[in-house]
């Protein structure tokens, strides 16, 4: 679904450029849920912000269902198949646009017909229901927000959602209930997950495999079941484990 190889991203030009991201390389297969973790500042949103053509700088190869992304633009078939859902739900809705006119200018701007079913369907997929169909932001939760935001993300029926810490800037019980919801979308759309979280409990459960960052380089790509059993190969990511405030490894005592 997705292969990434050598990729380098930067910032600026010389002589204040900044590399963020060296030589990352991973696939993603179709239907697979892939974590990316590591200490802030690692790189891991700038690895998702240049597969989405957010970011001008890089070099290496970004590979898409078999399609090869150019450096400067993605067109509208990357975004049929590849969405990207922010951290931070308050900053991603625009205030004065109600959750009907964000889902159906999305519908429309990816050519969709029947706009007023769909935007029924894509309330129900995310568990809103169409009472909340002619909201706007300042009238909807944060979980519930973030819920928009990951129907807006489905309006384009998506294969490849690109996830950065979707649930971070959510209270704890809240986070549970997104995680859910996007695991049984995950399930009943046959979705693909590119998800970062600086929470490693999130991505032992949500993620089938993940890679380790620091500093701008993949360190180890494991098993989300070693991480779960709080076995890593390289020091760092064992480091990272140990560090992980209130992660307990089923495999402890
Ligand atoms: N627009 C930008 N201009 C210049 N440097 C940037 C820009 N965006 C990010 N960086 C730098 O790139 C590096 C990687 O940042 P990035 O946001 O990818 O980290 P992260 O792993 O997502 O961290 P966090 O866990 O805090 O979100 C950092 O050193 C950051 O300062
Ligand atoms: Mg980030």
């Amino acid at each position: 679904m997705l292969s990434v190889a050598d990729l380098t991203v930067w910032f600026g030009q010389e002589p204040d450029r900044v590399t963020a991201v060296h030589g990352a390389t991973f696939d993603l297969a179709q239907g697979e849920s892939f974590g990316l973790v590591g200490e802030s500042g690692s790189g891991k949103s700038t690895i998702l912000r240049a597969i989405a053509g957010l970011i001008p700088g890089w070099s290496g190869r970004i590979t898409v269902d078999g399609r090869d992304q150019r450096a400067d633009r993605r067109d509208r078939a990357f975004f049929r198949t590849v969405q990207m859902v922010f951290q931070d739900p308050y900053a991603s809705l625009h205030p004065r646009h109600s959750v009907d006119a964000v889902l159906a200018e999305t519908l429309r701007l990816q050519g969709m017909d029947r706009i007023d079913q769909r935007i029924v369907k894509l309330l129900d997929d995310v568990g809103l229901g169409r009472g909340f169909r002619f909201r706007y932001p300042h009238q909807l939760s944060g979980g519930q927000r973030q819920r928009v935001a990951i129907a807006r993300a489905l309006a384009a029926e998506p294969r490849l959602l690109l996830l950065d810490e979707p649930t971070s800037a959510l209270d704890v019980s809240v986070q549970a209930e997104i995680l859910n919801l996007l695991a049984d979308l995950r399930d009943e759309h046959g979705l693909t997950y590119l998800m970062v979280s600086h929470d490693l409990s999130v991505i032992a459960h949500m993620c089938d495999r993940l890679a380790v960052m620091q500093r701008g380089r993949i360190v180890e790509i494991l098993p989300a079941a070693n991480l779960r059993a709080g076995q890593g190969a390289q020091p760092y990511t064992t480091h990272l484990i140990e560090a992980s405030a209130g992660y307990r490894p089923e495999a402890r005592p």
